[in-house]
């Protein structure tokens, strides 16, 4: 237990860790003392002034140095002379503070009136409105009227475009800084700046392009007033017109809490995102996101959405229904026998991926020694290496906020910012702010370069080499407390990358870190859920290359086409299924494409790249005349044709099943995933002063499944022979987080940012 002090706000006693801020101590009462430079994830500055108090310490005899108590045995307190900011002063043993009295709310009101002699009166049209701490703090502690001319104020043209996905309003600025310490301190992207002086100062970006940053989107949520708008949302909508649901990013392996944010659009006549808001859970995300998972939803509602079954007529993909579809695909599979293959893309839920290898295993018995069913993550097919991630990953309850002084963060060949870009911020918080020592691996430099204390270099492709020569050997990691190794695939061959995961949980275990809560590898995954399906499609023995389907191909959810293991049939061309949101590349060549729901239009859960199992929910309806479904819903049509009656309703009811069949599940359960516990410092619709206008946590915290070590399992693994780097990996480009893809690339807003690689 941390030192407590205890103290008095109000009357009331409290007592929290040494070094809490008044601010803060005065949440635990549930005491809003008003802010708007504080925030509860940035370094205190002191600048606004909104959140003066009355302190009072313990007098002291000087001569005696004891305490002095009344008549009455009650300390006596030393106020001081003048209010003080709550922000700024640590609370200390026998402190007591008073925010209630008629000189605090007097200044609290001067304050507001000072801030509003430059502020417009646009409230109507801002779109903060209605969620603005301006805006409600006014309301409850502000003058009513002005002392100053309103002619004064400052007229500035509107909309000066810090980037092209964040604009700022100049008039609107209270100057409390939170957008570039945001930038400095958490996101280390130094591109905000003040410029000038007084009732002149503004907000400028100091990067070219401008507000050159992945992190961008954050500042408009922790900006007190409505001066930083994104691109998507400004002047489209208002917030209390918004419905919100809990949901999840599906964009990298961090697993980002989201709100979807959407509205009914008279225009269209159907429902839309309008924006995507972070959702705070402190285990994953805190209260950040990348502008990637806030920024590219358009595809959700995109017009070149699937909406109806095509089957291939006399050449051509024609329209049809699902009867006719359905049933044809029976007679293929039936046709077919054991010789159907699949391959399941990553951002694909756990319930559909479980009742694909079902279907499989139970249906179509195509396990005849080798798993017919892939995971469809380039590069790394088929050698997979999520069985060693699982095995040697994270404790069940490890927690990236305890890493720091003491502990070591190994990341080898992978890039943290740009392929899981929050755990960039987590893990550089642990480095810079906590003292974690952090030693990079990798054949090119990266943005966390920045912070390490010792740089390793070896050739593009040679990871695993490089970790299995002498130089590999990194006795120092022995004497660490804890040792968290992120590791990357980047340029690695199949093989060579799964040599590199058993080499470094071996580097784990000698280290003498084996089995600690916060130490273990942490895979840099492409998508949402790739340890989930492999998890789900029950790849227990990776390793051996997917023999080529001779009668069915079947591709869920795939999307890029190098996603798809080459294929090495010769002779006659499968039959092929696609299950898929658009005519992608891979749809256009299928015999038979079906439409499915996005993440947004339906339930599920996803398994993190530290095995958190998490849920989402279905924010928007199935759009008019669309005849989109589910994949578990064609999986169960398919098993029906085929002479299995399962009888699942619910995405729910197919967890149910799977939480008691696949192993690291069992003990898991649908309504527990959607259990919320209080989080600190509280965030959410309730606090928008404090926190800004992140999502409370309704809708679950997820639970992570343990490793096998913590859950009793055996498991051992053959170890992989190493092959010299092939050119086919050498010339793979390095994953960006802006990589052009089917998603990212229906996304107006973040277009220009889109890297097209060949
Ligand atoms: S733009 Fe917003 S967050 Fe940035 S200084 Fe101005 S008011 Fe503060
Ligand atoms: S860090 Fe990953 S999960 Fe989080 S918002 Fe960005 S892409 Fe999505
Ligand atoms: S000075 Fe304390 S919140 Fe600004």
């Amino acid at each position: 237990m941390a030192d407590l002090v205890n103290l008095t706000i109000d009357g009331v006693a409290v007592a929290v860790p040494k070094g809490t801020l008044i601010v803060d101590a005065a949440k635990k009462l549930e005491n809003n003392i008003p802010v708007f430079c504080y925030h509860p994830k940035l370094k205190p500055v002191g600048m606004c002034r909104m959140c003066l108090v009355e302190i009072g310490t313990p007098k002291v005899d000087p001569a005696t140095k004891q305490v002095i108590k009344d008549d009455k045995g009650n300390v006596v307190i030393a106020w001081q002379p003048k209010l003080n900011t709550a922000c700024t002063n640590p609370v200390s043993e026998g402190m007591a503070v008073r925010t209630a009295t008629p000189v605090v709310d007097g200044a609290r009101s001067d304050v507001l009136e000072f801030l509003l002699t430059s502020h417009p009166l646009d409230c109507p049209v801002c779109d903060k409105g209605g969620e603005c701490p301006l805006q409600n703090l006014t309301l409850e502690h502000g003058p009513g009227i002005s002392h100053f001319d309103y002619e004064s104020k400052q007229h500035n043209a509107k909309h000066v475009p810090l980037g092209d996905l964040i604009f700022l309003d100049r008039e609107r600025c209270i100057q409390c800084s939170r957008c570039i310490r945001f930038q400095d301190d958490i996101a280390d992207d130094h591109v905000l700046q003040f410029h000038d002086r007084g009732r002149h100062m503004e907000i400028v970006t100091m990067s070219e392009p401008g507000f050159d940053s992945y992190f961008s989107g954050n500042t408009t949520d922790i900006c007190p007033v409505g001066a930083l708008t994104t691109a998507d949302f400004r002047f489209k909508a208002r917030p209390w017109e918004l419905d919100h649901t809990p949901s999840l990013c599906t964009h990298c392996a961090v697993g980002c809490n989201l709100s979807l944010n959407t509205r009914l659009e008279t225009r269209t006549g159907g429902h839309e995102i309008k924006r995507i808001m972070p959702r705070q859970n402190e285990q994953v995300n805190e209260i950040w996101t990348c502008d990637k998972g806030r920024f590219v939803h358009e595809f959700t509602s995109a017009r070149e959405r699937l909406t109806k079954p095509l089957v291939r007529k006399n050449g051509a993909l024609v329209e049809t229904g699902w009867d006719e579809a359905l049933a044809l695909i029976a007679d293929k599979l039936q046709g077919a026998g054991s010789s159907v293959a699949g391959v399941v893309g990553d951002r694909v839920p756990n319930e559909d991926a479980y009742l694909f290898g079902k279907l499989f295993r139970e249906v179509l018995h195509a396990n005849n020694g080798r798993h017919p069913v892939q995971l469809g993550m380039s590069p790394s097919l088929p050698m997979h290496y999520a069985d060693v991630a699982r095995a040697h990953g994270l404790g069940v309850n490890a927690d990236f906020k305890q890493l720091g002084k003491g502990d070591t963060i190994l990341i080898v060949n992978g890039d943290v910012e740009e392929q899981a870009p929050v755990w960039f911020l987590r893990l550089r918080q642990a480095v810079v702010d906590r003292g974690a020592k952090l030693i990079i691996a990798h054949h090119r430099s990266t943005k966390m370069h920045r912070y390490a204390s010792r740089i390793i270099t070896y050739a593009p492709g040679n990871a695993a080499q490089w970790l299995a020569s002498p130089d590999g050997a990194l006795d120092e990691l022995k004497e660490a407390r804890n040792l968290v190794v992120v590791f990357g695939d980047e340029k690695c061959d199949p093989v060579n990358a799964r040599g590199l995961a058993l080499g470094l949980a071996g580097l784990i275990t000698a280290a003498g870190h084996a089995g600690k809560q916060n130490s273990g590898l942490l895979p840099l995954y492409p998508h949402a859920n790739t340890q989930g399906v492999y998890d789900m499609l029950g790849l227990e023995t990776p390793g051996e290359d997917l023999q080529p389907p001779a009668a069915v191909s079947w591709t869920i959810g795939v999307g890029e086409p190098n996603d798809v293991p080459p294929s090495r049939a010769s002779g006659a061309k499968p039959f092929a299924i696609v299950q898929e949101l658009f005519l992608t590349e891979i749809a256009q060549q299928a015999d038979v494409v079906l439409p499915v729901l996005s993440f947004a239009e339906r339930d599920g859960s996803f398994t993190s790249g530290d095995r958190r199992v998490q849920r989402f929910y279905a924010g928007l309806p199935v759009a008019h005349g669309s005849q989109a479904k589910s994949d578990w819903w064609i999986f169960q049509e398919i098993a029906r044709r085929l002479g299995v009656s399962w009888s699942f309703g619910t995405a729910a009811a197919i967890f149910g099943e799977m939480a008691g069949q696949v192993g690291y599940y069992v003990g898991l359960n649908y309504d527990g995933l959607g259990a919320s516990e209080t989080q600190w410092p509280p965030m959410g619709r309730e606090d928008l002063y404090y926190g800004g206008t992140v999502y409370d946590n309704e809708g679950g915290i997820g639970v992570r499944y343990p490793t096998a070590v913590e859950s009793g399992r055996a498991v051992s693994f053959k170890p992989v022979q190493l092959v010299t780097p092939s050119m086919g990996a050498l010339s793979r480009p390095a994953r960006r987080l802006y990589q052009n893809g089917e998603l990212i690339g229906r996304s107006n807003v973040i277009g220009a940012h889109i890297e097209v690689t060949q």
